[in-house]
This record gives structure tokens, sequence and C-alpha cells, in this order.
């Protein structure tokens, strides 16, 4: 961690202490108030962290205000247009982008760690076929922690490297099972001579009466969206597995919380919930009607797939998103859907209005991946599992990088108590 080349005062009551600052590569300094109870006496104050830097990382930069994004210091929209999602996994797990002989050997790691073992089959199975695909996903994950006891230990570090290759190699698998559980159709097995996104799609889209062709054009389209979901600094589910995994719960726990709290409609399941809100405004001329509600303090409903807690510009992975809509929207011939034509007039009318202008309220990443997603014939329940398959990468880089924290500590913050004051119990016949 850099040396504090300077202080803040902060004067409570009749103390005034010095809180040491720290200066970023990138982004606003920071006070460190670790010793502020201990020296004033004294907790901050801040639900939902709108102020706090839980952590110090190397991984991923996010301002906010210009709409950048960095994953160890390369733009988004640069490993989008030239990289790969196996490219962007090796950078984001160890730091550098591969040489050639390092990229082939770690594709050739991943892919051979795709099959999950035979008898977890049975998991899937104990479902009702109308479960969602994140309950499945949060309950297989989970399980894994049941069947691959040999990378479990976390103060292992080939174990901690052996489950993070067989999360992220198993993560399509288990996606697509879930996704043909659902649909009743036969489990796919994945093949080793397809790329990572060509499987997943064969997977998903293939059956026994006849193979599914991948097109390259869907594969370059389904890539670009597991890259642009891959990590996003500390959002709320990766904050959930960094406090997971600050207990010491294995990594198998620490991806099935991550994926939990992914699942919510504020966060990862925003592209579900804004193509379902896509459906219910239905026809252009209705747009006004949900815009007025969405501005509406009274109203509780919300523009899905717009705003964003940090960005306060145009999110970046939306316009490389919006970039491959079209080319998917194109492909798919599905330029003239319904769905589609309200999406590009909801977002011309809102873009347009004071209201999402004031609040800097953007498309972000969820307005456009559930656009594609819905023109690659997906159902909208599999929009967050290929949100939670595509930021495992994303988890399990923070995890690792925590469990090397010298300073790692177990994740425990205190409260404002505004409830009662002790008091002394009373006896059902006096009360
Ligand atoms: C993701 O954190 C990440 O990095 C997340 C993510 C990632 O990659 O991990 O980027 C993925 O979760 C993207 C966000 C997907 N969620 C949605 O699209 C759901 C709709 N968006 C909102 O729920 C909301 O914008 C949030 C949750 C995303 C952000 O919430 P904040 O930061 O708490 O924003 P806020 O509630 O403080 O909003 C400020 C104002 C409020 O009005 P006032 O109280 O100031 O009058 O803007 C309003 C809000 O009511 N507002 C919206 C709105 N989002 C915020 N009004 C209408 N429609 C919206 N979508």
């Amino acid at each position: 961690m850099a040396e504090s080349t300077k202080n803040a005062t902060l004067t409570v009551g009749d103390k005034t202490i010095e809180l040491p600052m720290f200066s970023p590569t990138s982004g606003p300094d920071v006070i460190d108030i670790r010793k502020l109870y201990a020296q004033a006496g004294v907790f901050t104050y801040d639900p939902g962290f709108t102020s706090t830097a839980s952590c110090d990382s190397t991984i991923t930069f996010i301002d906010g205000d210009e709409g950048i994004l960095t994953h160890r210091g390369y733009p988004i929209g640069e490993l989008a247009e030239k990289s790969h999602y196996l490219e962007v996994c090796y950078l984001l797990l160890y730091g550098e982008l591969p040489s050639p002989v390092e990229l082939e050997d770690f594709e050739h790691r991943v892919t051979n760690h795709t099959m999950i073992h035979e008898q977890m089959i049975n998991f899937f199975r104990g479902f009702r076929r109308d479960a969602h695909p994140m309950a499945v996903m949060v309950g297989v994950v989970g399980a894994m922690s049941a069947f691959y006891h040999d990378s479990t230990d976390i103060n292992d570090e080939w174990q901690r490297e052996v489950a993070s290759i067989r999360l992220i190699a198993k993560m399509p698998t288990i996606a697509a099972m879930a996704f043909k559980y659902t649909i009743g159709q036969p489990f796919v097995y994945p093949r080793n001579d397809l790329d990572y996104a060509s499987n997943f799609l064969r997977m998903c889209f293939a059956v026994p009466a006849e193979d599914y062709v991948v097109d390259p054009i869907l594969s370059r389209a389904m890539d670009r969206i597991f890259t642009l979901h891959a990590d996003h600094e500390q959002n709320a589910s990766t904050s959930t597995v960094r406090l997971a995994s600050s207990s010491g719960a294995n990594p198998f726990a620490c991806i099935a919380a991550g994926i939990a709290c992914l699942w919510g409609p504020a966060h990862g399941g925003a592209n579900q919930a804004c193509l379902e809100m896509l459906k219910e405004i239905g026809t252009p001329d209705r747009i006004p009607e949900f815009i007025a509600r969405a501005k509406d303090k009274d109203d509780p409903f919300r523009l899905m797939g717009f705003g964003h807690r940090v960005y306060k510009n145009f999110d970046p992975r939306a316009t490389v998103m919006k970039q491959s809509a079209d080319e998917v929207l194109e492909l798919m011939g599905v330029e003239n859907n319904p769905i589609l034509q309200v999406a590009k007039e909801l977002e011309k009318q809102a873009l347009e209005d004071p209201y999402f202008a004031d609040k800097k309220l953007f498309p972000n990443v969820d307005f456009y991946s559930g656009i594609i997603l819905e023109a690659m014939g997906f159902p909208t329940s599999m929009f967050t599992p290929i949100f939670a398959l595509a930021r495992t990468v994303g988890w399990i880089s923070q995890w690792k990088e925590q469990l090397n924290d010298p300073q790692l500590k177990i994740g425990r913050p205190r409260q404002l108590y505004q409830g009662e004051d002790i008091r002394a119990y009373v006896d059902i016949e006096k009360r």
C-alpha cells in the first residue's frame, strides 16, 4: 500500500486528531479512518457505502464522471475490440496480458475443466422445472464445495488456483444446464474443440435431434458480453464475495453468495427486469406513461437499465454493447422487433428528458445486454445467469487479491443504533 503523504484533521468535541490520507493511482484521495474509533470514540456513517473505500485494489478502476473503466490499466473499449474473454480473464487474474504460450496454456486449462462431476446432475433433478435458473446456479455452485474437496482450502495457493480455474471453466456448463433443465431438454456436454463462447451457445441451443452450428457473429457478440461484464470494482456482488471470503469461507461458498447478491433487480437482475419492463410498455405510445412513473417520487417504479451508483456519465460498457446490439439485431433480422423498437424510443425520450439528464441517469450495461440476449433467443430468466457466468472471473480475481492482502481482517461493520435503551424484562402477567 502507498505511503501516506498528508493528513486530514478532524475535530470531534474537544478532540482534534490527525488521520493519514492516501493518494491512489487514479481517483479521489482516501482518509484512513482505521484508528478513528480508538482515537475519537466515534464511528463514520455511510449506508450503501457511497463515500467509503472498502479495500485497496489493483484490478479495476472506474471514473464515473468521465465514463472510464479499465482492467489492470487497459480501457474496456480496447479490450472489447481487440481482446477476448479468456484473455481478459488471464489479465484480471494475473495482472498482465498473457504471452502466446501463457494464453494457450490458460485456455487449455480452462477447456479441460468444463465438465462437472457427473453426480452433480442429480442436484438439477431436485429442482422444480419452473425454478429460476439463478436459484439453480446458487444451489449448484454452492454444492461444488461438496464435490471438489481438493480445492476448498483457501490457505493452499495451489488449491486456490485450481478452484479459480474450475469456477471459470464450469460456470458456462452449469448455466447452460440450468437453462436446459428449465425448458425440459437434455443436457449438452461441453466440447473441447470449441472456444469458450461457442461452447456455451452450443450447450444452450444444441439438441440431440440436430446439432447447433455456432454463427461467428453470435459467438463474438456472446464473448463481448462476457468481457463487458467481467469485473466492475467493488460492486454489490463483489463486495458480497469479499465479505464472505473474509470469514475464511471456501471459494465455492463465496461465489454462490456473489450469485445470490447479483440476482437482485437493482444489480445484475436489471437486465431481466429491463426486458420485462420493455414488454410491459409494449408499444412506443406508452413510453411517456412509464417515464412519468419513473419520475414520480411516490411511485417506486424505476426505469430498469438506467442509472448507476458510480457512472454519472454514459456507462462505457453500454457504448460498446449498443454497437454489438446493432450487429446482432441485423444478423437475427429482428431490427423490426416491437420490443426493440420500444427500447430505442425509450432511450431517445429518456435521454431528452431533463429529469434523467439532471440526475445523470444514462442507459447502463444492462439496458443493451438484455436486448442482445433477447435477440439471440435467450429467455429473460437466463439474462442474469449469463451475467453471473461472466462476472465469476471478477469475483475470483477480487477474492484472490483479498486473500493475498496482509491486512486481511474479517469484515465487520458497526452501526448507528437507534433502538430502545436498556430496560427491564416485563412478566407477561404485567403486560
Ligand atoms: C449494475 O455497482 C455496479 O458496478 C453494478 C454494475 C456492475 O457491473 O456490477 O454496474 C451492474 O448493477 C448496473 C445497474 C443496474 N440496475 C438498474 O438498471 C436498476 C435501475 N437503476 C436504479 O435502481 C439505480 O440507478 C441504481 C440502483 C442502479 C443506482 O442507485 P443509486 O446510486 O442508489 O441511485 P439513487 O437511488 O441515489 O438515484 C439518484 C436519484 C434518485 O432520485 P432522488 O432521490 O435524488 O430524487 O435518481 C433516481 C433516484 O430515485 N433514480 C432513478 C433511477 N435510478 C436512480 N429514477 C428513475 N429510474 C431510475 N432507473
